[in-house]
């Protein structure tokens, strides 16, 4: 039975942290598409935004939004998490919150020339990336009391496409270093999730809605039977870095209108 005491936190590893709503919050690919509506959406609900990307011209159009400070960086480099961390912590007082986000694509067929240097720079930016990144926030979440990290994978990470190994397995690496981190940091009260996007209109997809092969293929195996908007995956990133969450962690959740649970065999019923 939950006693008052249980369920105030108390004597509970990592329990009464990570309870409270964040303050501070470190997105990477924070210019574009998903993290540029994480971003936004964390800045409306008053919380600081430290806003990574490479991207210098995408992170200057985000000067308007109040609470967010850039910060031009490559999250291949170790020295961009430290550098955003110590940003962060200087303007906002501590860091208790890391939204690894920034991911790319560019998959060569297997027996392409290049395939091989094209696998190890997506590797590079969706692996080892938020591996630095996991590595650069903690030490300030566990300052913090605790803290949660989000890190952006992707439904290609759970079943896989024709010609997209690398993208495939990258992203499936993602999964599995996020279990692994849950495991590592839930005592210290950091939960680590994975947020597993389906088709998102951003930059990676543009042009694909306009494709009728992808128009056709959305209608026949996505049920809700559209492309997701990025302010869809920043709701659920917000749900994962709330409060809300604070019995989730090592969990993927799935962005993806249904994708991943049609078998894709049947045609899907018309509306009634
Ligand atoms: N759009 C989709 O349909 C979809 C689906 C599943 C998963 N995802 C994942 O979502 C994440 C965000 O993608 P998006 O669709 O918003 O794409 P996007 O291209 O609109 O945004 C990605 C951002 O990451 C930045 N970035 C890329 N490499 C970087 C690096 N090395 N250092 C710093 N910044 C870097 C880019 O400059 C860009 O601003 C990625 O991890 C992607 O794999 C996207």
């Amino acid at each position: 039975m939950t006693t008052r005491r249980d369920a105030a936190g108390a004597g509970v590893p990592g329990r009464a942290r990570g309870e409270r709503p964040l303050r501070a919050v470190l997105v990477t690919g924070a210019a574009s598409g998903i993290g540029r509506a994480v971003t936004e959406l964390l800045a409306e609900r008053g919380v600081g935004v430290v806003a990574v990307d490479r991207d210098e011209d995408g992170l200057a159009s985000l000067a308007g939004l109040g609470g967010v400070l850039p910060h031009v960086g490559d999250v291949t480099a170790e020295e961009t998490g430290r550098a955003a961390v110590a940003l962060a912590v200087e303007e906002y007082g501590l860091l208790d919150g890391a939204v690894l986000n920034a991911g790319i694509g560019g998959t060569r067929p297997f027996e392409a020339p290049g395939a091989v240097e094209a696998a190890e720079r997506i590797f590079s930016v969706n692996v080892r990336g938020p591996a630095l990144g996991i590595r650069a926030v903690v030490p300030a979440l566990r300052s913090a009391g605790g803290g949660a990290i989000v890190v952006t994978a992707s439904v290609a990470g759970i079943r896989a496409d024709p010609g997209g190994w690398a993208y495939n397995a990258s992203k499936a690496a993602v999964i599995n270093l996020v279990r692994a981190a849950a495991l590592d940091y839930a005592a210290d009260g950091i939960r680590v999730n994975a947020l597993a996007p389906g088709l998102t209109r951003t930059r990676i997809t543009a042009g694909g809605d306009r494709s009728p092969a992808l128009r056709a293929a959305v209608e026949r195996n996505i049920p809700l039977r559209r492309f997701a908007e990025p302010r869809e995956q920043a709701e659920a990133v917000w749900f994962l870095l709330s409060p809300a969450a604070s019995y989730v962690t090592g969990a993927t959740l799935v962005v993806d209108g249904g994708l991943d649970a049609n078998l894709g065999l049947l045609p899907l019923p018309e509306p009634h």
